[in-house]
């Protein structure tokens, strides 16, 4: 996500700014700047690359303000690059904007602005914001109903800081779903993405909520809803460290991570609905020109590609295969013009999967990518890019980029049977519910764990273990092997995925009272035959712990504890399933007291062979 500072008061606002990004950095980003009220002018610094740029530069420009607006841009619409930096001014150049968030309706408003004659120098969804500002400007009285006005207008997400010659002594902020906090000094205020990058100066604050915005000046902060209505708001004392801060209260990114789940999913649908609802293009690729599909990836993210073949095979019923990318650069693969080449990389940068993009290229297949990093080498090289957009992913291990990857490979799914005549338009809108439930249904299993902590119960009954089967069927197979590689890369014990109905092949010599046999349960058409296997592993004294659904009662008799989810659409269902056996990883490995977000041998992107 990309980071925010504002500030307004008796210090020195570039000094303040520039320390504060720098406490956000963890946030992940690949551009900064800055915007300062100078002298009646509005003075701004930005740069593709890392803060430090910024600041070398900031020191050789004797600048001196007490109002300014800073950002770290983590690049969801635009390349990384000077230009697409924020912060982004108005065509008065009397506007300064920072943003956090997606502006889902920025295509309709650019189209709607440039017709007014605006011009827009970015390829960002931000810059409409501000140019929106200055439009609303045209026809209000005060600024605060023009940014009022402009602020009701969009769709998305957003957390907004602004600041103006219309109004110096004001710092303007909004919020929706992108957080927002307010730091309250003496004789100084703070507005950011989060706590960190004022800690140091102040621990009160205010947390804006959903549609609220305010007005924060050095002595005072106002809080209004959007019907410009004031609105009370508490004084909250933060008592973290700087470095729990950093994790938003969470004692590893890892755990911050799957907590992040339902907002990340919820963005990547929002992200992506402007080519699924073909109000933009998904450029690039021509649905008429390949008639198969390999898919490459590594590790977690191969893991999606394995469930992504249910979805490509089963609804838009077109063949799909799908490699380790380290195994599909050797294997001498036949590919052609006909074959559309889907790479599945949250870091972009990962060597073997790069490798094997770049046979299938040679072999004049399509590439598409889908990919969590912006500019990143596998969507400069691919025909066509679908972004995850689950905000920087710091733990190694990962979580949230792999559920995003589910909900974009899934919309993928949705968009390519329609084009193909396997889905009708109603189709695809139910399953578009269905997606847009998901959010709110991981919430809900979270938001329960955080509660009554099931899952870290059930951890700290296995924490101990050399072992671990993990059993899954269908499209849940893929999540019997995903929950074994998250338990044996953070926590180092051995974890075996297997799809269950091998287990009489072999892994069933395993079992016995010692080896905890995870299988995922949950509704759907193998289920029957996954209860069989549950009866097998108990018939040789194995413990099970069965993920599965509230209605299915008889796992319920049948396993010894058990990880109740919510129920989705069954291809749905490995976005919510996996949740449980990333937090069961997580205990285990806290439990042992191991480095959870750096985990030995490990490496966050295997740029290397
Ligand atoms: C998964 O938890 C690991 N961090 C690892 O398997 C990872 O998924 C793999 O290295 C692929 O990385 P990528 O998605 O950035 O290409």
């Amino acid at each position: 996500m990309c980071g925010i500072v504002g500030y307004i008061g008796k210090d020195n606002a570039k000094d303040v700014i520039v320390d504060g990004l720098k406490r956000l950095e963890y946030r992940g980003y690949d551009s900064a700047g800055i915007a300062l009220i100078v002298d009646g002018e509005i003075f701004t610094y930005k740069k593709q690359g890392k803060i430090r740029n910024i600041e070398v530069e900031l020191r050789r420009v004797p600048v001196y303000s007490n109002v300014g607006i800073g950002h770290t841009r983590w690049a969801t619409h635009g390349k990384p690059n000077d230009v697409n930096a924020h912060p982004h001014l108005d065509c008065t150049k009397k506007i300064a904007l920072v943003h956090n968030g997606i502006v889902e309706n920025y295509a309709e408003l650019r189209r709607e602005l440039t017709e007014k004659g605006h011009t827009f120098t970015s390829q960002t969804d931000t810059e409409v914001i501000v140019h929106l500002i200055e439009e609303e400007l045209k026809h209000s009285s005060d600024f605060f109903t023009a940014f009022l006005s402009a602020v009701k207008r969009l769709q998305g997400s957003y957390a907004i800081a602004v600041i103006t010659l219309h109004q110096p002594d004001t710092v303007f902020v909004a919020r929706k779903d992108s957080p927002l906090v307010i730091g309250l000094g003496e004789g100084e205020n703070f507005v950011a993405s989060d706590v960190p990058a004022f800690l140091s100066y102040t621990n009160r604050v205010i947390f804006l909520d959903d549609f609220e915005i305010a007005t924060v000046t050095s002595s005072q902060v106002s809080v209004f809803d959007l019907n410009g209505e004031r609105v009370g708001k508490q004084t909250v004392t933060i008592p973290w460290s700087l470095s729990l801060a950093e994790k938003a209260g969470y004692k590893h990114f890892m755990l911050k991570e799957i907590n992040e789940q339902p907002r990340a999913v919820a963005d990547t649908i929002s992200g992506n609905l402007s080519w699924l609802r073909k109000e933009t293009e998904l450029e690039g690729i021509d649905l008429n020109s390949f008639n198969r599909i390999q898919i490459v990836a590594c590790g977690t993210s191969y893991h999606a590609g394995l469930i992504a073949k249910f979805y490509l095979e089963n609804i838009a019923k077109i063949p799909t295969e799908v490699d380790y990318a380290s195994e599909y650069r050797y294997r001498d693969p036949i590919v052609d013009e006909k074959t559309l080449v889907i790479s599945i990389t949250q870091s972009g940068e990962t060597a073997d999967t790069l490798a094997a993009m770049r046979l299938a290229k040679k072999e004049r297949a399509k590439l598409l990518t889908i990919c969590n990093v912006i500019g990143s080498t596998a969507t400069r090289e691919a025909d066509t890019v679908i972004y995850t957009y689950a905000g920087p992913e710091i733990s190694v291990a990962s979580t949230k980029a792999f559920t995003t990857q589910l909900t974009a490979l899934f919309l993928f799914t949705l968009y390519l049977s329609r084009e193909r005549g396997t889905l009708s338009s109603e189709e695809v809108e139910r399953y578009l519910r269905e997606l847009m439930e998901l959010p709110s249904k991981l919430e809900t299993f979270l938001n329960l764990e955080k509660e009554e902590g099931v899952v870290r119960k059930i951890a700290l009954e296995f924490y101990r273990a050399k072992d671990a089967l993990y059993l899954g069927r269908h499209v849940n197979y893929p999540i019997a092997l995903e929950g074994a590689l998250k338990l044996k890369e953070i926590s180092y014990i051995h974890a075996e995925g297997y799809p269950a109905g091998e287990m009489k092949h072999g892994p069933i010599a395993l079992i016995d009272e010692n080896v905890p046999v995870v299988v995922v349960a949950t509704k759907g058409k193998v289920l029957e035959k996954v209860i069989s296997n549950i009866e097998e592993v108990k018939a040789r004294k194995g413990r099970v712990i069965a993920v599965t659904n509230p209605s299915v009662k008889k796992v319920g008799e049948l396993a010894d504890f058990i990880l109740q989810v919510p129920e989705v659409d069954e291809y749905l269902s490995p976005v919510v399933n996996v949740v449980p056996l990333q937090l069961f990883a997580y205990y285990i490995a806290d439990f042992l007291g191991y480095d959870v977000d750096q985990p030995r041998n490990l490496a966050k992107s295997v740029t290397v062979e």
